[in-house]
């Protein structure tokens, strides 16, 4: 009899966001001319740079002559966009990355979760609380944790982050081996210090621990001292893979560019003791299970790093901070506290008092039509939060505060 992976039985009923999705189309089945606005999942709204789609038209007729045609690519991705992307995102801030370490991908979701394939299936793993829920899923679908229990899957090690501790999580007193972290934080919009992330890395060194940092907002990054990469502290190329995206940064989620980096320095051991560098084993899981970003997507990449791509892309950023900036103003004179949105694309805010995640979520549907994404849907510690993207138009961001503003007004 064929069975199945049972892991995949222990997770809760539906991914957040198809069940966000799912309880919207209920009520627009219901309400079919609601005129709803979503500023639930973080996917951009805005054209991609015009920079980038020049370079994919060019790249398209690349593809149609016999002399400029491309085949397979490398599987880490053209050298020549992995070394725009060495030079421009981390030797200019003085991070020794190299071209080599840096692996192309069509997501930094995928790759957040692919990782765990070079991993063994004994390590503690730490994630935050709340937490984007890929890291969580992922580790349940490989069977690393045990049941869900009370809202937390046994076997993780939950590190809460709310209001109290401003959104930071406390180093754990207990040896974990791997552990997430998400700077500038999805869902939260918080942001770390210098300080407190080198406290992370001298942890990570102290207990042999390899911290895979997702830096996908990195480019929402305002607050000159904020660093943008874990590269800037110094030993994280001994305890750091970093995950990077051009979705966010450029609006590439319909494109799918993304990358990963994985120092030759970073190692881990095998079962026999000895250490292993983990390039060697994350370029050969790609080698084998990826064919590599498509030529025409690996052009449009690179003309981000174009001195016209560069303008536009930090012209993209400004418009959704903006965003950002009117949500933050106009939540906060409808009385409800809000926290992140100025280093982030997402403000994190608190329920009104004797609401839950949910119940927020389906005021803000029925009464504004409005679709936000529930805090308890991130982790039990996001109870009473409430994340709302400031990815969509102004036109929509407006109408969408207006609208909150007058239901809520105090
Ligand atoms: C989100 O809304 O959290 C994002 O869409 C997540 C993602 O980029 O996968």
């Amino acid at each position: 009899m064929t069975t199945i992976n049972d892991n995949y039985l222990k997770l809760k009923a539906g991914y957040l966001f198809p069940e966000i999705a799912r309880r919207v189309k209920a009520y627009t089945d219901e309400n079919p001319d609601a005129p709803i606005i979503k500023l639930g999942i973080g996917d951009v709204t805005e054209p991609l740079p015009a920079a980038c789609r020049e370079a994919m038209v060019a790249a398209v007729e690349d593809m149609g002559q016999r002399q400029t045609f491309h085949g397979y690519g490398p599987e880490q991705g053209y050298l020549w966009l992995r070394e725009k992307i060495a030079q421009h995102d981390f030797q200019a801030r003085g991070c020794q990355v190299s071209a080599e370490e840096i692996f192309v991908s069509d997501g930094a979701k995928c790759d957040s979760g692919n990782i765990l394939d070079i991993f063994g299936r004994d390590n503690t793993i730490a994630v935050t609380d709340p937490v984007y829920p890929v890291y969580v899923d992922t580790n349940v679908m490989a069977g690393n944790t045990g049941a869900m229990d009370d809202g937390k899957y046994q076997g993780l090690v939950y590190l809460p982050i709310t209001a109290e501790n401003s959104f930071t999580a406390e180093i754990p007193e207990e040896k974990v081996d791997l552990i997430y972290l998400c700077f500038p934080n999805n869902p939260t919009g918080a942001t770390a210090s210098r300080a407190e992330l080198q406290a992370w890395v001298d942890y990570a060194r102290a207990h042999g621990s390899i911290i895979l940092f997702d830096a996908a907002y990195e480019a929402f990054i305002t607050d000159a001292e904020l660093p943008h990469s874990i590269y800037e502290l110094d030993g994280a190329r001994n305890c750091a893979i970093e995950f990077r995206s051009f979705s966010k940064t450029a609006g590439f989620t319909g494109t799918r560019c993304a990358f990963t980096v994985v120092p030759k320095t970073l190692t881990a051991k095998a079962a026999d003791g000895s250490d292993v560098e983990l390039w060697k084993l994350w370029n050969r899981r790609q080698s084998t299970k990826f064919n590599g970003v498509s030529y025409i997507v690996q052009r449009a990449a690179e003309a981000v790093y174009s001195e016209a791509g560069q303008q536009q892309v930090k012209g993209l950023i400004a418009f959704y901070l903006e965003n950002a900036k009117i949500i933050r103003q106009q939540l906060t004179a409808a009385g409800i506290q809000v926290y992140g949105g100025i280093n982030a694309p997402y403000v994190w805010a608190q329920a009104p008092a004797g609401l839950s995640s949910w119940d927020f979520f389906d005021k803000l549907l029925y009464h504004c039509n409005v679709v936000g994404t529930p805090g308890s849907g991130f982790g039990a510690a996001g109870e009473g939060y409430f994340r709302i993207s400031a990815f969509n138009s102004r036109e929509n961001v407006e109408t969408a505060m207006q609208r909150i503003a007058e239901q809520f007004k105090v």
